[in-house]
């Protein structure tokens, strides 16, 4: 593995040539290029197979950057004083010529914008000098990187640069995604920023935008996601033969193949395991042709809520 400086200097080098990259994030890995650049913005959507009616999120280094980009009400700034950096992503409304490329929003009027904590990510912001258009580092549907190997799975077909980082990515969980331009605020996607932490911080009720709602908020949302190719079961109270298992706390779902996401039944720490646990589980299945993923039931509190909502969104 090469040092950390040089594998920047290189991302920062394809980014500034119009080129895509993955990196690691604090969430899961970023597929990542300039925001400005529509070529580069296509090829983002190209490499994950994404429809184009699904915008990207910008990440920019401070609040005083993000300004440049979209309008922040009050509490809109309360949320991002606190809460960033780290895994915690506005939709708000999109200033007038700001150069970001159109392919960015998808032509909405709203941005979505994220100021990452990862030592590697801020440093490959530093170098480019450009807010960088990121989504998860998978072919869209599939389960979200928060591994090196992951990613060079998915892309091995691509010539992706990846930067290897070995450590535990921190939070292992896509952001929380709050839209601020709706009254009152709405959380498109659960994270580990609840919404008990945001009521508390904006002093104003939030609301969830329920995949039933007619007008979907997160274009993002309206696909089966966060899929392993095997089946999942979800609620498992026992294992069928040919079938997996994922454990949590003292679920006793017995399989040849099984692991458990927190033995302790924390939450905070089943939901960092999740996705590398289901992509573990799914190589193992995909090659021993097992019929389902069994998972034991997650209660539906605090993370939990962020947990289950992936699980959901995975049956589709
Ligand atoms: O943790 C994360 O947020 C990671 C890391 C790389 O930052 N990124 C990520 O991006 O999860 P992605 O593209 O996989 O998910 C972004 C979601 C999509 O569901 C998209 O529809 C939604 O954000 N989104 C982006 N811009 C939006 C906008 N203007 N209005 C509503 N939803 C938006
Ligand atoms: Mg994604």
């Amino acid at each position: 593995m090469k040092r950390f400086s040089d594998q920047i200097k290189k991302a920062a080098d394809i980014i500034l040539s119009g080129g895509v990259v993955a990196f690691p994030t604090e969430t899961v890995y970023g597929l990542g290029a300039s925001a400005y650049d529509d070529n580069a913005c296509q090829s983002i959507y190209h490499l994950k197979g994404r429809p184009l009616n699904n915008p990207l999120i910008i990440h920019v280094l401070s609040l005083h950057d993000a300004e440049k980009f979209a309008i922040f009400s009050d509490d809109a700034k309360k949320l991002a004083l606190q809460l960033w950096p780290g895994p915690f992503t506005m939709v708000l409304p999109k200033r007038n010529d700001t150069g970001l490329s159109k392919l960015v929003t998808a032509g909405l009027d709203t941005v979505a914008i994220r100021v990452p904590a990862h030592h590697i990510f801020r440093q490959l912001l530093e170098s480019v000098h450009s807010p960088i258009a990121a989504p998860s580092a998978n072919k869209s549907g599939y389960l979200s990187p928060t591994r090196y190997q992951h990613v060079a799975d998915a892309f091995k077909n691509d010539k992706l640069f990846i930067v290897q980082c070995d450590d535990k990515i921190q939070y292992g969980l896509e952001s929380t995604i709050i839209d601020v331009t709706t009254d009152p605020m709405t959380i498109l996607r659960h994270g580990f920023i609840t919404k008990d932490v945001i009521e508390n911080i904006s002093m104003q009720g939030v609301v969830y935008n329920e995949a039933s709602n007619d007008h979907i908020k997160a274009p993002g949302m309206m696909y089966k996601h966060y899929s392993p190719i095997t089946p999942i079961r979800i609620n498992a109270l026992s294992v069928e033969e040919n079938e997996a298992a994922l454990n949590f706390g003292d679920s006793n779902l017995h399989a040849k193949y099984q692991l458990n996401l927190s033995k302790e039944a924390d939450l905070a720490i089943a939901a960092s395991n999740l996705y590398s646990y289901l992509h573990e589980l799914d190589n193992i299945a995909l090659q021993k042709r097992l019929s389902h993923i069994a998972i034991a039931p997650i209660p539906n509190e605090n993370i939990g809520i962020a947990i289950n909502d992936r699980l959901n969104r995975a049956i589709g």
